[in-house]
């Protein structure tokens, strides 16, 4: 479980950064499986900057294991609530090749472009997990802009879910101070999928590894405008209510 702090900080900011859930052997082992993946189809010697692979996670179970196989899940779950997530079926190993030198301009949220039946590819929460470490800035860290998950729900309550298309996941609102995210591997990152982020730059000597799995909430899918504009529809336990307000799950 979350401790209280932790869980105001989802509330306030969308994302939270659990140290060190994923031990150290798990570490080790979705390593071996990254540079497998790297070993088998290597990026060209010219490649620089964000570089991803997207495994069926059924082909890759050291690199579904950080997540399913650690307190990893039960952090996640109990944001949503037990027993309510699906597990992914995809792995998306997230590298940031130096040198890069990149400042994002802006944010995004994903999804973008629909998929063939026209619903964007909206989830609940990303998970991620450091696979190296990035205890300082520009160093491949993710961005985030704190608080958007909140503002961007605002902005498709104004103006309706069906907004999400015209903004081609740039949604035009107000944004606060970006913050990078820094941890050590097998630290555990946790953000709320209307939190607005973006890939960031690495001046630093070694390439970033992170792994993201996109979470959903069982029943998810079809929920998906009404999501953009509750952003706790998903969430059983948020925003905290008094005890006798009766839960909507
Ligand atoms: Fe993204």
């Amino acid at each position: 479980m979350l401790d209280q702090r932790q869980r105001d900080e989802f509330t306030e900011r969308g994302f939270v950064v659990i140290p060190r859930v994923v031990p150290e052997n798990v570490v080790a082992e979705a390593t071996r499986g990254i540079d497998a993946l790297l070993a088998a189809d290597p990026p060209e010697a010219h490649v620089t900057g964000p570089h991803f692979f997207f495994p069926d996670a059924a082909d890759v179970p050291a690199l579904l294991a950080p997540l399913t196989g650690t307190p990893a899940w039960s952090y996640a779950e109990s944001l949503v609530g037990v027993g309510k997530l699906d597990v992914p079926g995809q792995v998306q190993v997230a590298l940031n090749i130096p040198p890069f030198s990149h400042r994002p301009g802006m944010h995004h949220i994903d999804g973008y472009p629909p998929g063939p039946d026209g619903r964007p590819y909206t989830f609940t929460m990303l998970a991620g997990v450091l696979m190296s470490d990035q205890l300082g800035e520009d160093g491949g860290n993710l961005w985030v802009w704190p608080g958007t998950h909140l503002t961007h729900a605002e902005y498709f309550r104004e103006h309706g879910p069906d907004a999400f298309f015209a903004a081609g996941g740039y949604p035009p609102i107000r944004l606060p101070e970006p913050e990078q995210i820094r941890g050590r591997a097998g630290d555990l990152l946790l953000a709320h999928y209307l939190l607005g982020h973006n890939i960031g730059g690495n001046t630093a000597a070694e390439t970033r590894r992170a792994l993201y799995f996109r979470l959903k909430r069982t029943g998810h899918d079809p929920r998906w405008r009404e999501f953009l504009q509750d952003p706790w529809l998903d969430y059983d336990a948020f925003p905290p209510r008094s005890p006798r307000t009766p839960p909507r799950h």
